[in-house]
């Protein structure tokens, strides 16, 4: 079982954020990851959509022998985890856990703001998740569906990313929150700007590390840990492979080899 892969999704690109940590914290394993090019966005679809496209990917990644999935999308994991884990054999891990963890940490003044896809949102999996372990907590949502685009883009430097940042980010620091959590895949890479307009007494949180460390812990745990050797990247996108590949240069920390096509049976 050691020697099994660990099998990683996202929508798209988004996840290979998630990519990196685990990289830096599980040097050893071998990865797959599955960018699902074909359906992106998963934000902006219904909780069914979201859960067939992710029980399509996690059967295809359990074909291919991994012995852990995790679901690098903050909307997969906040819509279809509880299915995933009913459906697969396999253990599932997702984002929104180590993400709510990380920010209960973090907070000093008790108010935490959550910034995602319309779907994560909606689904409350952020404030189910922070309240679990901190009742009381005074927790404000906030949408922002045009920071994927841009992302997808590579605008996010451009002024036209600044205005809609303090559009949106406008209600999060009314709310006087100390803590904003990063609960989408793409945000990371708008981290110094959003940090800029939020200014120095608000931490940001993101769960790629926190997410890391969850599944060293499991692997350990469950005596699954690769323990020697240099893992390697496996990548598969459902459509246009090449542009994935021209694209996931800006997310990915390494060079990116091959990007293999694998269109899913839904
Ligand atoms: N990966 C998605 C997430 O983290 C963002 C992109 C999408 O909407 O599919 O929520």
């Amino acid at each position: 079982m050691k020697k099994q892969p660990i099998g990683v999704f996202d929508s798209g690109l988004g996840g290979l954020t998630i990519l990196n940590a685990l990289r830096r914290e599980l040097p050893q394993e071998d990865l797959i990851y599955f960018g699902d090019t074909a359906n992106v966005p998963y934000g902006s679809k219904s909780k069914t959509a979201v859960t067939k496209f992710s029980l399509a990917i996690a059967r295809f990644l359990q074909s291919q022998g991994v012995k852990l999935i995790i679901v690098a999308c903050n909307t997969a994991s906040a819509q279809a985890l509880a299915e995933l884990r009913k459906q697969i054999s396999v253990p599932v891990m997702g984002v929104i856990e180590p993400g709510a963890e990380k920010a209960v940490h973090t907070t000093r003044n008790g108010r935490v703001a959550v910034l995602g896809t319309e779907g994560t949102v909606k689904s409350r999996a952020y404030p189910k998740a922070l309240l679990k372990r901190r009742p009381g907590l005074h927790i404000t949502q906030q949408p922002c569906p045009l920071f994927v685009p841009l992302v997808e883009e590579n605008w996010g430097q451009k002024p036209a990313a600044e205005l809609i940042a303090r559009e949106y980010l406008a209600p999060v620091k009314q709310s006087g929150a100390d803590t904003v959590i990063l609960g989408c895949t793409h945000y990371p890479v708008l981290k110094p700007m959003l940090a800029a307009i939020l200014g120095k007494k608000v931490t940001l949180v993101d769960s790629a590390d926190t997410l890391a460390e969850a599944a060293r812990a499991f692997l350990t745990e469950h005596g699954l840990a690769q323990t020697r050797g240099k893992g390697r990247v496996r990548i598969f996108a459902s459509d246009d492979p090449a542009r994935f590949k021209r694209m996931a240069g800006c997310l990915l920390a390494e060079k990116i080899g091959a990007v293999r096509l694998k269109k899913l049976t839904l």
